[in-house]
């Protein structure tokens, strides 16, 4: 058991992390999924957990199980949290909002990754970061609407976090990259439609998790690292060619 290779998908209960687990499991990894909903618990082939990955406690919990069950290769920061933010709410509404999604979008990252990365140096692995396609505005056509403005601002913010733990972390053999979709078909996703029901026009392009969870895996199986890999809906999902590599002057 000691040497089997460990993947954390976090915010697996359902949606994309689901996915994620799901292939991960059947790749041969040990998989640790966890959620703030029991959901995750019944995942088959997969050790599930319930935790807040915007609590320090339960991240250690989460972290404090890997070596249990084998070598930590694969961390898949996918919780996420999505609410409508109005740019003329109060300002009392704003920074409750900011707690909650920056606490779990981006002081959730912060928090796994720190604890992860001590048990990823020795043999390397992968950090991916779940992001959103609002952060390649080139290819989408501009950002998103303005009444998602501190969840477009928190997946601008895992930029940071991709560029700078990339470079740092190369010695180490640990890639670090972002993954940015378009419409991918889940509960998130549906929320945003009366009935959970998706429009017939989104119904025909949207993609599937299980898409995206392709192409983590031929994310983890390739050398590339500071990333960010974007999928287009009514596109075919890869991870396409590697961009052109900019000498950095300063800094
Ligand atoms: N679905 C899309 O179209 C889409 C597009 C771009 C990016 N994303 C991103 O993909 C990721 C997954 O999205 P999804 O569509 O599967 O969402 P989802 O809401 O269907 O699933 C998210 C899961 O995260 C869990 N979660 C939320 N806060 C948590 C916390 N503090 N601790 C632990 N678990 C927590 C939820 O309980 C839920 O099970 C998110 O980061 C989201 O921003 C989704």
């Amino acid at each position: 058991m000691a040497n089997k290779s460990v993947a954390i998908v976090s915010g697996a209960a359902r949606g994309l992390g689901r996915s994620f687990a799901q292939r991960l499991s059947s790749e041969g990894y040990e998989v640790l999924a966890f959620d703030i909903d029991r959901d995750v618990l019944e995942i088959p082939g997969v050790e599930g957990l319930v935790a807040d990955v915007s609590k320090r406690e339960d991240v250690e919990t989460v972290i404090g199980a890997v070596n249990e069950l084998g070598v930590l290769k694969v961390l898949v920061n996918n919780a996420g949290a999505w609410k409508r933010t109005p740019v003329d709410s109060s300002w009392e509404q704003a920074l409750q909002d900011w707690d909650y999604i920056m606490d779990t979008n981006l002081r959730g990252v912060l928090m796994l990754s720190r604890a992860a990365i001590p048990y990823m140096k020795d043999q390397g692995g992968d950090i991916i970061n779940i992001s959103s396609y609002y952060v390649l505005p080139a290819r989408s056509g501009g950002t998103n609407p303005p009444d998602t403005d501190l969840y477009n601002a928190s997946k601008w913010a895992l930029n940071g976090f991709t560029d700078a733990w990339a470079k740092y972390l190369e010695e180490y053999k640990i890639k670090v990259n972002g993954m940015c979709m378009g419409a991918v078909d889940t509960p998130m996703l549906r929320g945003l439609y009366p009935d959970e029901k998706l429009p017939a026009d989104m119904a025909a392009v949207v993609m599937s998790s299980e898409q995206i969870a392709q192409q983590l895996m031929d994310i983890v199986s390739s050398e590339r690292t500071g990333e960010n890999f974007g999928a287009w809906v009514g596109e075919p999902v890869s991870i396409g060619e590697q961009p052109p590599v900019h000498r950095r002057i300063t800094g």
